[in-house]
């Protein structure tokens, strides 16, 4: 083989994968096999984590940055898992060295390990030149999260079954968010089962109507106008009282950056994180600013939405 040949062999691929905050979660009964039908409105946001995947021997995972201390670094992890997915669709040995610099944060909320699987199915579908079409990594993306799908997609996007059958939704301009990360994680099961429990005791500031799964058409006529202050009074998620019931103290988060200057803050899907819309970019720079002195998150970020879905960045 000559040289010239040897030189165009790809080694690594790394994919650059988004957030996601929901703008509307509605959340269904609890259904036999334990999920929960949603309606939802996902926006992926530019905060990301960035996934390289490389040649190797064997599967490894090595992850840095945020939250890394609690990510696991083993087959369990959901990029890991990915791999070991996307290699069974292509009959491949799934050997890879995965490495994950995460930006977004650990059970947070925003999504962070789908967007890890995500990147690893977009990095190693490169790095194999395989022939799969998009919506043949958008089912495997569903079989490992609900969440994956949209972590692909990226963008403003309507969500329904488990979240993972996704329409895209037509959203003007860019929205500038403000990001309080919790001391402490949740877990998502833990506050869907929050959510069963105060609904069956009827408890906490659960909705009681039963319309859960209602078609959000204000808030995505709002999108379609690109006025976050016609966005900001119909943000809504019905898993946010199970969030607080479980962590009382984002109460106070939530109302620090609606006093910092936010047009509404909310729990961003399973929490802990609380997002904040603002009017514009300076706003959000603002509110981030004074919710930091405030003393009731770890960090605060911005990051503006939608971003697009997860994509190649580039190549070794
Ligand atoms: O699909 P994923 O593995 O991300 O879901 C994690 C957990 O969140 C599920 O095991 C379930 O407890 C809960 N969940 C749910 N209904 C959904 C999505 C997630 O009850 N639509």
């Amino acid at each position: 083989m000559s040289r010239t040949s040897l030189s165009v062999v790809t080694d690594s691929v790394t994919a650059r994968a988004p957030s996601k905050v929901n703008l509307h979660l509605g959340v269904g009964p609890r259904r036999d096999d334990g999920y929960h039908d949603l309606v939802t409105v996902f926006q992926a946001l530019s905060l990301h984590d960035d996934i390289r995947v490389a040649r190797a021997n064997e599967l490894s995972v090595t992850v840095r940055g945020e939250g890394a201390g609690s990510v696991p670094a083993d087959a369990s992890n959901l990029a890991a898992r990915a791999a070991q997915a996307l290699a069974g669709w292509a009959d491949r040995a799934g050997y890879v060295a995965i490495g994950i610099e995460k930006t977004i944060p650990v059970a947070g909320g925003m999504a962070g390990g789908s967007a890890d699987a995500a990147g690893a199915l977009v990095a190693l579908a490169h790095l194999w030149k395989l022939d799969i079409s998009r919506d043949e990594l958008a089912e495997i993306a569903a079989g490992l999260g609900s969440d994956v799908p949209f972590a692909l997609h990226g963008n403003t996007a309507l969500g329904t079954g488990r979240g993972e059958q996704l329409m895209q939704v037509l959203s003007r301009g860019e929205f500038h968010w403000v990001l309080a990360l919790a001391r402490e994680g949740l877990s998502t099961p833990a506050v869907y089962k929050e959510l069963d429990r105060l609904r069956d005791t009827r408890s906490g500031d659960v909705d009681e109507e039963g319309d859960f799964l209602r078609s959000p058409d204000d808030l995505m006529q709002a999108l379609a106008s690109g006025d976050p202050r016609a966005v900001a009074p119909l943000l809504h998620n019905d898993l946010q009282p199970a969030a607080l019931s479980l962590q009382p103290t984002l109460r106070r988060t939530l109302r620090a950056g609606v006093d910092a200057g936010a047009l509404n803050g909310i729990v961003s899907g399973s929490g802990p994180t609380c997002a904040f819309l603002c009017a514009d970019e300076q706003s959000a720079v603002n509110v981030a600013a004074e919710l930091s002195g405030a003393g009731v998150a770890r960090a605060v970020r911005t990051a503006s939405g939608p971003a697009p879905g997860t994509r190649v960045l580039g190549t070794d």
